[in-house]
């Protein structure tokens, strides 16, 4: 019953490119699976093109309506599907109020000309055109993309841009991975007034990363996901919120994980919880092994440090001067049920390794990256705040590291924050691997883009630099925090 219900609704969605549909189910509540309310668009012979709109749209979440940002009308915006050494073309089309562009977030793709150059800009009502070849070699994985114009970042994110992309490749051929029911989860928080508007944020919404109450997983409140019994589930999670970190438990399940940000691990590693800090990316497999029934995807407390967070407690920031954002990362909120369906024909084992990670040579130059934060009385009314890497903010016109192509380096981040506040480093272009944490050697090899750094901490990254020349950037991926200065630009010379 189920699984003609789902195929229906993969059918419908395909065939009607941006239509915002409704499972429609007689008895439908909790265990009526209720995604796909995104279209999917997979390259043709290598071809993936497609039109993409950013627009005001109103929909609902949960109970209230909203009046939101998006790409094509939804959220998440359309899933981009394309294989290592497809062509992709994005005919990209503003129609918001403000200028925005487009960035593709974890892909290793040109950081300049059409790809993923951060530095076009679309005014209100322009046109761009995005174009760019995946390599060949180009690890499977699940990528994300959002707007990247500085200062506006945060809020364009906030107010509901963003989508999945999603590179298919020899992981998505190993047998047992095949086998495994996949899922899609784009994790994005939203905060709503009464009139069903995004509040502007506070001084502490800045400082902090504003985070809204509302979970939503694929833009849905509390949606049902369909675990076979003796089956697998495959789960490819996007944290697509600003600034809020997740903590993520399944009753009853532990998880699997088998890619991080940028593909594959050698092997499958057991996990109670699963913690991704904003832009980060998990895949994960789930054995359908336990009592039938539903149990929920939880997320847990978290506390990401800063003088802010011992406010939090009671869930609600004071209004006024504070800002109107709901802070609420210090419940365990459900925000998702996975319920067994039918039993498949042959229990599905998990698989034993997946696809081996490359040792990268040792590094040729080291550099020290520090993460800080300033705060004080500006001339106007309210304070101001800067966030900060090697004390400076964000400057177009200076380049803060000249890197050669075809070397490796180690970066070391090293997190001074007076405040305490934990925060999440994101470089584009490159994926890097984690050597350490204050000295001790990171417990497995996989390749991350983006990574948290705690208060105090000391993260060792090595970074290969190989085939992409021209300027790109890193930052912090607490959104607010990019958009107060967190980001620095580096010259990969040919
Ligand atoms: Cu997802 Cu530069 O960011
Ligand atoms: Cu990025
Ligand atoms: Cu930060």
């Amino acid at each position: 019953m189920y699984l003609i219900n789902r195929r229906k609704f993969i059918f419908l969605s395909a065939a009607t490119a941006g239509a915002i549909l409704l499972p429609q189910c007689a008895n439908g509540t909790l265990s009526t699976p209720s995604k796909i309310a995104t279209t999917q668009t997979t390259s043709i012979n290598g071809h993936l093109d497609i039109d993409l709109e950013a627009r005001p749209a109103t929909l609902n979440l949960g109970q209230q309506q909203a009046h939101l940002i998006t790409y094509n009308g939804q959220i998440p915006g359309p899933r981009l599907e394309a294989k290592p050494g497809d062509t992709v073309r994005i005919r990209f089309t503003n129609r918001l109020t403000q200028a925005t562009n487009l960035h593709f977030h974890g892909l290793h793709i040109p950081p300049t000309g059409t790809a993923d150059n951060i530095f076009l800009r679309v005014p209100p009502g322009g046109t761009q055109t995005y174009e760019f070849t995946l390599p060949k070699n180009h690890p499977a994985g699940t990528f994300y993309y959002h707007p990247h114009l500085h200062e506006l970042v945060a809020a364009q994110v906030f107010g509901g841009l963003g989508g999945i992309f999603v590179v298919r490749g020899a992981l998505d051929d190993i047998p047992e991975i095949r086998a495994a029911q996949e899922e899609f989860l784009f994790l994005k928080d939203f905060a709503l007034n009464a009139n069903g508007q995004i509040p502007v944020p506070g001084h502490m919404d800045l400082m902090r990363g504003r985070e809204g109450s509302i979970l939503t997983v694929n833009g849905q409140v509390n949606p049902t996901f369909a675990l076979p019994s003796g089956g697998l589930l495959r789960f490819r999670i996007v944290n697509a919120s600003t600034s809020r970190f997740y903590r993520l438990t399944l009753e009853d399940h532990p998880f699997y994980l088998m890619a991080t940000d940028g593909g594959a691990i050698a092997a499958p590693v057991e996990l109670q919880e699963l913690l991704l800090s904003p832009g980060e990316r998990a895949e994960v497999l789930i054995q359908g092994n336990r009592p039938p029934g539903e149990y929920r995807l939880l997320s847990l407390p978290y506390d990401r440090g800063g003088m802010g967070s011992g406010m939090m407690h009671g869930g609600r920031m004071g209004g006024g001067m504070m800002g109107g954002i709901t802070h609420s990362s210090n419940t365990t909120q459900p925000i998702a049920i996975v319920t067994y369906q039918d039993a498949v024909a042959q229990p599905l084992p998990l698989p034993h390794t997946l696809i081996p990670v490359e040792t990268l040579p040792q590094p040729s130059q080291t550099r020290r990256i520090e993460m800080s934060m300033a705060m004080g009385m500006g001339n106007g009314m309210g304070m101001e705040l800067a966030f900060l890497f090697n004390n400076q903010t964000f400057d177009m016109n200076r380049v803060d590291a000249v890197v050669k192509l075809g070397t490796v380096e180690d970066w070391e981040l090293v997190n001074l924050d007076p405040d305490g506040m934990e925060h999440s480093f994101h470089l584009h272009t490159n994926p890097f691997q984690v050597i350490s944490r204050n000295g001790k050697p990171d417990p497995y090899q996989a390749w991350e883009d983006t990574l948290r750094v705690r208060a105090n901490e000391t993260v060792r990254i090595r970074i290969p630099f190989r085939d992409f020349a021209g300027k790109t950037v890193y930052h912090c991926h607490v959104l607010d925090h990019e958009d107060l200065g967190m980001m620095g630009m580096v010259e990969i010379q040919g």
